[in-house]
């Protein structure tokens, strides 16, 4: 796996190396940046350091347009909601035009949730002159399943290869999610995983240590053709990494 993997101490120090990231992704160009948020935990901390001095000031926020790498399938205003925590730990806090922030709309019945952010996708990037639909930055999580956005092991969403979102039943959680797909995810130009903590050395080393055997986990599946891919880790995750000389 061509990666750049960046190891940091903590979890303090992976959430500042997150908004340093997206603070330099962002100064790499002057027009519209097309931002995926990740779901979770982990970029809760990240999204606060956003919408605080001396970051928020920084940051153009006419210019950024925000979207969601997946959504859990609940109301803006579930305790679930990956859109809810993005609003209460960063959009309700920074000058972010409400036009520029690109919920996907759980309101809808899934499948009609799922088309109906795509052809937003596809609005956005044909008003840059683009037909692909090329991300400036993805934000991505690792679960302790290999999981990422919600492309969960054996589950449907992980063999699309025509649409951009698909509305992915995880029967492991008896749940249905909203998820980017590898296609749109592999696009592009930057993605950058950020994973935290001891719980997660073990799929880390798997996924990035090339430890794992059989099928590729869905993880090891993004991989950006012309993009840049980045793991930013503690040294908790970073840990079995570490023993191996990976690192
Ligand atoms: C979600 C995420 C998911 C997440 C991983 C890691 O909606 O939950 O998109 O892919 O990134 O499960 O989650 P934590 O950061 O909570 O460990």
């Amino acid at each position: 796996m061509n990666a750049d993997i960046r190891v940091v101490t903590d979890g303090a120090a992976l959430a500042q190396a997150a908004a340093a990231l997206i603070v330099a992704a962002v100064a790499q160009q002057a027009s519209r940046f097309s931002l995926v948020l990740s779901g979770g935990s982990t970029p809760n901390a990240v999204y606060q350091l956003l919408a605080q001095p001396p970051v928020r000031a920084s940051l153009p926020w006419e210019r950024i347009h925000l979207f969601w790498g997946d959504e859990r399938y609940v109301p803006a205003d579930h305790p679930e909601s990956n859109f809810r925590m993005a609003r209460e730990a960063l959009i309700d806090h920074v000058p972010i035009p409400a036009s520029n922030v690109h919920r996907i709309n759980t309101d809808l019945p899934a499948d009609e949730a799922a088309a109906v952010y795509q052809q937003e996708l596809h609005r956005f990037f044909t008003e840059q002159g683009s037909d692909i639909p090329q991300f400036d930055l993805v934000l991505l999580g690792l679960g302790e399943d290999g999981h990422t956005a919600s492309l969960f092991p054996n589950t449907a969403a992980l063999e699309e290869a025509e649409r951009w979102v698909v509305a992915n039943d995880v029967p492991q959680l008896s749940t249905t999610r909203l998820t980017l797909t590898f296609p749109v995810i592999n696009q592009a130009k930057q993605v950058a995983f950020l994973v935290g903590g001891e719980a997660k050395a073990a799929m880390v080393a798997q996924v990035l240590g090339n430890q794992h055997e059989g099928a590729p986990l869905p993880s090891q599946r993004v991989q950006p053709g012309s993009g840049q891919l980045i793991w930013l880790l503690d040294q908790g995750a970073a840990s079995l990494l570490r023993d191996q000389g990976e690192v």
